[in-house]
């Protein structure tokens, strides 16, 4: 059975601050810290390229969940790889079929980089199932990607019930997270539906006690990961 890992997303972090915040966010008991690219063409909003990734490496020493949401994964994915992301993710429906999606996880590994693929609410984990075995990580949208802060939508739970038993039926031991609205409520249905990764964006970052915030999130997925237990 996998642990529960929390990812602050920096995407709700002071950025005058930055290196204060993920520093704060690693003592504060974060597992990884979660990188969202925007390119303002895949979603309607513009964020940071590989130099604030390669900048946010050299202040922690927890990996770099870097989460891709630009139209061309496959031209950028590389400099995100040189700038140290750890784990690399990019969006299914970014890309024309399958065979594209097994392609790209497999040139992230071959940068030493650990892949993942992730799909919007509105995308059938069919444009990555029959590949998941090349991929280390899959992240299901729990919001539209593109902006921090929106509500949980609880039915998109379904496709990680889906992805968590094609992974046990397969023997895969691949990571699912869930990335968008997460707190110390709906950990607890991500956690129950089979996701053992939490991004929590302005739940950790928007608050005064990252800390308390980190085990809330830790402490209600833990609980019903458990209690899920297959
Ligand atoms: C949405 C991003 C998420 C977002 C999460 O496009 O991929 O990572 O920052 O933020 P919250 O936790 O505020 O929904
Ligand atoms: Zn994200």
């Amino acid at each position: 059975m996998k642990t529960i890992e929390i990812a602050p997303s920096i995407l709700s972090a002071d950025f005058r601050v930055l290196e204060r915040e993920v520093k704060a966010a690693q003592d504060a008991g974060a597992d990884r810290i979660h990188c969202d690219v925007m390119d303002g063409h895949f979603v309607p909003n513009l964020t940071f390229g590989p130099l604030v990734v390669e900048a946010v490496k050299k202040c922690v020493s927890i990996p770099l969940d870097v989460h891709l949401m630009i139209s061309d994964p496959v031209k950028y994915a590389p400099d995100f790889c040189s700038a140290g992301a750890d784990i690399l993710t990019f969006h299914a429906e970014a890309l024309s079929d399958t065979k594209a999606v097994k392609a790209l996880l497999d040139t992230i590994r071959s940068k030493g980089v650990r892949p993942g693929v992730a799909v919007n609410p509105d995308k059938p984990a069919e444009l990555f199932i029959d590949e998941l075995a090349a991929a280390d990580q899959v992240v299901i949208m729990s919001v539209y990607a593109g902006f921090g802060g929106q509500k949980f939508m609880p039915q998109t739970m379904d496709k990680v019930r889906v992805v968590r038993s094609v992974a046990i039926s397969s023997g895969l031991d691949i990571d699912i997270e869930v990335d968008g609205g997460v707190n110390g409520e709906t950990a607890a249905d991500c956690a129950k539906a089979g996701a053992n990764v939490l991004v929590a964006g302005s739940f950790v970052f928007g608050s005064g006690d990252y800390a308390g915030r980190i085990r809330a999130v830790r402490e209600a997925a833990s609980k019903a990961y458990t209690e899920n237990r297959l």
